[in-house]
């Protein structure tokens, strides 16, 4: 990958470059809830600036049904102008043919963004007339999308096929630091994996029996688990459909020499929220309840598995972790793992929002900007976004 990163080009100066980026921010009544998204691109970004590159960007945000202007990308191109002090100007309808002509004459001073490219729905289907449509508006395309690098999308394989391809240095970044941690990780290796997501998950889980020694859940994925286990959820978030995989999962472990932690208590409450919440055994959990955090007993747990590891993953929270009365289960963790001496990764779409200051952030070796592109890396060992830079070596 290292002959594929946009520093080795050598004729770099004065080209028009299409910079695909992961500006898939969450938004809190059209606020920018976190930018580090948008921060973590800005170095490749000023390096080609400082080239004289001509600049289109392009990124997704959320799943829009149409033109949603709800997903509008105006507040990432209100920050980048912020953050680069330079003209940002927000292209719509840039599928149509007569906007390349307005593109492709940008001029110097200031840097094109795209519209939410799914508001084109050719993205998605990796279309190729849109891909060449997309390939047209510039003379190189640098992949600064590591978040979105698991999609088989216009903007992340199908330009790439078309111009020249090169990662940026996010990009580089992210697969060196995984390449760390996963090509021969320091041991004990723990992972923690979180959240929802259960289908994504639970296929690295069963990758992660290979290479880690400590796997140890939360979040609806570990009530999936639970579940296939036996044990009543209530009213619990669980993926009925993935119950027979998280079956197979527990017969693999067997087999295997890695241990699959499950939490051992959880902090219920009824579904309307209205009642206290409180703790209660994993396999105590009243029809009428939902589990929304892990327990502190399990917290205990977790906290002696992290202070004997050398490898620490963390990816998706133990809890609805938004609401302050179910935060407290990955507070916790996030505390005992910022405490830890272990080579430390973080990632994950909402993680980014945890990671409340710059100190917590910096006692992490690495804060992937990856939520399920990190998963999909951890499990295949690269990523379609990837794969196609580098088979163009
Ligand atoms: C993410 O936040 O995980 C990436 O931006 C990918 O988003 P997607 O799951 O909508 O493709």
């Amino acid at each position: 990958m290292n002959k594929k990163v946009i520093t080795k080009v050598t004729d770099i100066e004065g080209k028009r470059v299409f910079i695909t980026c992961d500006f898939n921010i969450s938004l809190i009544n059209g606020a920018i809830a976190n930018d580090t998204r948008i921060r973590a691109v800005v170095p490749t970004i000023k390096y080609l600036l400082a080239k004289n590159c001509r600049l289109i960007l392009a990124s997704h945000l959320g799943r829009p049904k149409g033109h949603d202007l709800n997903l509008s990308l105006k507040p990432v191109a209100e920050k980048l102008a912020i953050l680069l002090k330079k003209k940002v100007e927000l292209v719509d309808y840039y599928w149509k043919e007569q906007a390349l002509s307005k593109i492709k004459n940008i001029s110097s001073d200031k840097i094109i963004l795209l519209e939410n490219i799914r508001y084109c729905p050719a993205e998605k289907t990796n279309d190729p007339l849109f891909s060449s449509h997309l390939a047209k508006m510039a003379d190189i395309f640098v992949n600064e999308a590591f978040g979105a690098s698991h999609r088989i999308h216009a903007s992340i394989v199908g330009i790439a096929q078309i111009i020249p391809g090169y990662a940026g240095l996010l990009l580089k970044k992210e697969i060196e630091m995984l390449e760390k941690a996963l090509l021969n990780p320091q041991r004990p290796f723990l992972v923690f994996i979180g959240g929802a997501k259960t289908p994504e998950k639970i296929s690295v889980i069963e990758k992660l029996l290979d290479i880690a020694d400590t796997v140890a859940l939360g979040g609806a994925i570990a009530n999936t688990f639970l579940a296939a286990w036996g044990f009543g959820m209530g009213q619990s978030l669980v993926d009925y459909e993935m119950v027979e995989m998280a079956r197979t999962v527990f017969w693999h472990t067997t087999r295997k020499h890695t241990a699959l932690f499950l939490p051992v208590d959880v902090v219920i409450q009824n579904n309307n929220l209205k009642n206290k919440p409180h703790v209660v055994y994993y396999d105590r959990v009243p029809s009428d309840v939902a589990i929304y955090d892990i327990g502190p007993k399990t917290n205990l747990l977790y906290k002696k598995l992290i202070n004997s590891a050398k490898t620490v993953i963390w990816n998706g929270p133990m809890g609805l972790y938004e609401n302050p009365l179910f935060k407290k289960g990955t507070d916790l963790l996030l505390k005992d793992i910022v405490k830890a001496r272990a080579y430390k990764i973080i990632g994950g779409g909402n993680t980014l929002s945890f990671l409340a200051n710059k100190k917590i952030v910096s006692s992490f070796n690495h804060v992937s900007t990856g939520g399920s592109a990190m998963l999909e890396y951890m499990k295949a060992g690269s990523l379609p976004g990837i794969e196609v830079l580098q088979n163009q070596e």
